[in-house]
């Protein structure tokens, strides 16, 4: 993934937000099933009130699945329609066409009452870049209608894809911008690769994945890497770049390379299904 984002980034972000919005009757809203609440942003509450909404907790294979389930209740809780999905293989894209109509049952319902029948639903894909909005709507549409990879502007003029008789998507997705402003969300979104890598230390990135790794997945370093945390953070990178063979100049170990190899493995699900953040406690 290869994006900053500027103010300017957003302000356009937001305005075609805003013009897409007023077209649709569904938000479908993407979320990274690792960091559910950091890959959101809530200023979508704001944007799409009154509008149906359906979440999906994206890249749920990536995830610990005791923690999908944990947090599909936390949003049912809230009110929303979830599912669980992956995009990239197809799990859960079945489940989606029913759950579509779960979301939008009372707007159906009010048209009924008013004698509108049959009007097909309008849904958006929105979420923020690398989330899998593209990978999604190619899953769902079942062909390459949607050009996969963060290319804004690929696609000029507003197209629908109709999926059935029920339910038209459009086919740009609405990107969100994410919040890195808070330093625990940045830093969430920095490890599942939403921040550009040659802005961030890697080393340091990768210190803050071992100390999180170490409490909440404790022996995952030990198994992977024969990696032991007693000597703390950056000593136990030391370790990963001896297990990995990260050696520069003859001798030295290559700390940025094993950095590297860390947040890779964590990336492409090598370390295992994990979960970065719980539903809050508050329900
Ligand atoms: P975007 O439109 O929201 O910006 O995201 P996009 O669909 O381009 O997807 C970003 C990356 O996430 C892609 O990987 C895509 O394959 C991957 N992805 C999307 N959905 C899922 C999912 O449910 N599970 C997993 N494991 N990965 C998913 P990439 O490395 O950029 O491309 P590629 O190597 O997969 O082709």
């Amino acid at each position: 993934m290869h994006f900053q984002w500027y103010p300017g980034h957003m302000t356009k972000a937001r305005r075609m937000m805003q013009e897409n919005i007023k077209l649709i009757d569904l938000i479908i809203e993407l979320v990274d099933a690792r960091i559910p609440l950091s890959s959101r942003n809530p200023d979508i509450d704001e944007l799409g009130r009154n509008k149906s909404r359906l979440i999906l907790l994206n890249k749920a294979d990536l995830a610990q699945d005791k923690k999908n389930e944990e947090w599909l209740e936390y949003f049912r809780g809230k009110g929303y329609t979830a599912v669980k999905v992956n995009s990239k293989k197809g799990g859960g894209i079945k489940s989606i066409q029913s759950a579509i109509q779960e979301a939008c049952k009372e707007k159906t319902e009010r048209d009924r009452k008013r004698g509108i029948l049959n009007r097909p639903v309008r849904a958006m894909v929105v979420g923020i870049p690398n989330v899998g909005k593209s990978t999604f709507i190619n899953a769902l549409a079942g062909k390459a209608c949607a050009k996969t990879g963060n290319k804004p502007g690929v696609t000029k003029g507003k197209q629908w894809i109709r999926l059935n008789k029920n339910v038209e998507l459009l086919d740009t997705p609405g990107i969100l911008w994410p919040k890195f402003e808070d330093q625990e969300v940045g830093l969430k979104l920095a490890f599942i690769g939403s921040i550009k890598d040659e802005i961030l230390q890697t080393e340091e990135l990768s210190a803050e994945l071992i100390r999180l790794l170490d409490r909440d997945y404790p022996g995952i370093l030990e198994e992977k890497y024969a990696a032991q945390m007693s000597g703390g953070c950056y000593d136990c990178l030391r370790q990963i770049a001896k297990s990995r063979n990260c050696i520069i100049r003859g001798s030295e170990l290559d700390t940025e390379k094993a950095a590297g190899i860390l947040l890779d493995d964590f990336r492409n699900g090598r370390l295992g299904r994990i979960t970065l953040e719980n539903p809050p406690a508050d329900g």
